[in-house]
């Protein structure tokens, strides 16, 4: 048996990939280099860089990279490393004093990203600008030292990185039909209306899993099967994805009552007004589409076992600008059916790390949840044995 081949079984069930693939250091850094350095990774919303010179530093799987918006509005990324002696060139503000600090002289200001160790400075290109007594020396070519580029694309509002820029196939390549099928939705002029931030204790390729399968529903989530009942008809199988997920008769949208005082997106047609749609863009974000507002998971895996998940819940401009604006109705929905999904998730990767427990089965209504088995094999199946 090749690497390629997975084992079969009668009955309609496909195999999951080995367990071992889901608790392993090896394998998640197998991926860091085949995956989440090579494919395009969802790291931010557009909106979370406001003007030029806004910028935040980004964590790939132990990767630091800055993305900041240039002098003329767009997006540019790059290694957090200066080309002199690789010392780190800023921090995130979010962490401990650090370049940044009081203590040290460097960091992003005045349209410059400044080295703190030997004062190099980089304009928001990447390009350098200056070097203290060097760069007055007509000998030394200053071109030979931009900062490391890291590719950036956006689609609808969201911000893709590539840490391999020169082999990367465009991101619309990357994203296929899927802002085709998105169309409708406003997704580049929503914005952020509230954020929660998840510690799960799984592998990311449990989370994404569970995502793709309504099997789990009608045990997991009985709130959200009161409101979408057809999640628990026959186990979730057959759901018209591309239709969307019509809600119980009077409901329209993700929320304890199924209804909500904010409008619909008007631009959507008649069933996306009252119907419920998802799209899974490998390797790392899930965009569940409501009639008013979508709910966005961003995946961070941070070891094998433990996955950061940042949740926004994104909505038209002039409902957040009301004095009333109340997100509540959905993000408290959507929090309880997220903490089932997060629970069972670590329940899964506990379970799977049993001795005796060498892989999993698909059942024939978890046919989306092949997705991820063939996304990860095609990219690694030929370097691990899958048997
Ligand atoms: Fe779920």
């Amino acid at each position: 048996m090749s690497s390629h081949d997975l084992p079969r079984q009668p009955g309609g069930l496909e195999p999951s990939l080995p367990s071992s693939w889901y608790t392993s250091a090896e394998m998640l850094a197998l991926e860091k280099e085949r995956i989440f350095s090579r494919d395009w990774v969802c790291v931010a919303r557009e909106e979370e860089f406001p003007g030029p010179g806004a910028y935040r530093v980004i964590d790939i799987l132990g990767e630091s990279l800055i993305v900041v918006r240039n002098r003329e509005g767009q997006l540019r990324a790059f290694y957090n490393t200066c080309r002199h002696r690789g010392s780190r060139l800023c921090r995130d503000k979010a962490e401990p004093a650090g370049a940044n600090s009081p203590l040290l002289r460097g960091g992003i200001a005045s349209g410059r990203i400044t080295c703190p160790y030997h004062q190099w400075s980089y304009d928001l290109d990447g390009r350098l600008l200056a070097a203290p007594y060097l760069t007055t020396d007509s000998s030394f070519d200053k071109s030979l030292f931009s900062l490391y580029p890291v590719g950036v694309g956006c689609w609808g509002g969201f911000v893709f990185l590539n840490l391999t820029p020169a082999d990367a196939v465009p991101l619309e390549e990357k994203l296929g039909p899927i802002p085709a099928r998105t169309v409708r939705y406003p997704l580049s002029e929503l914005r952020i209306g509230q954020t929660i931030h998840y510690e799960v204790a799984a592998n990311w390729k449990v989370v994404c899993e569970n995502y793709n399968e309504c099997y789990h529903c009608a045990g997991v989530h009985p709130e959200l099967c009161a409101v979408v009942p057809a999640f628990r008809d026959r186990g979730g199988a057959n759901l018209d994805w591309d239709r969307g997920i019509p809600h119980r008769s009077g409901a329209y949208t993700f929320t304890a009552s199924g209804t909500t005082k904010r409008r619909a997106f008007p631009t959507l047609n008649d069933d996306e007004q009252v119907r419920h749609k998802g799209e899974l863009v490998y390797p790392n974000l899930f965009v569940s589409l409501a009639c008013d507002h979508v709910a966005v998971f961003i995946l961070q895996p941070q070891s094998a076992a433990h996955t950061h998940i940042v949740c926004h819940f994104l909505f038209e401009p002039h409902e957040i600008a009301k004095s009333d604006f109340d997100p509540s109705d959905t993000a408290s929905f959507w929090d309880l059916v997220n903490r089932q999904d997060w629970e069972i998730c670590a329940a899964v990767q506990q379970g799977i790390s049993a001795r005796v427990h060498q892989r999993g089965w698909y059942a024939p209504m978890e046919d989306l949840s092949l997705d991820i088995r063939r996304y990860v094999m095609e990219r690694i199946g030929d370097a691990v044995d899958a048997t």
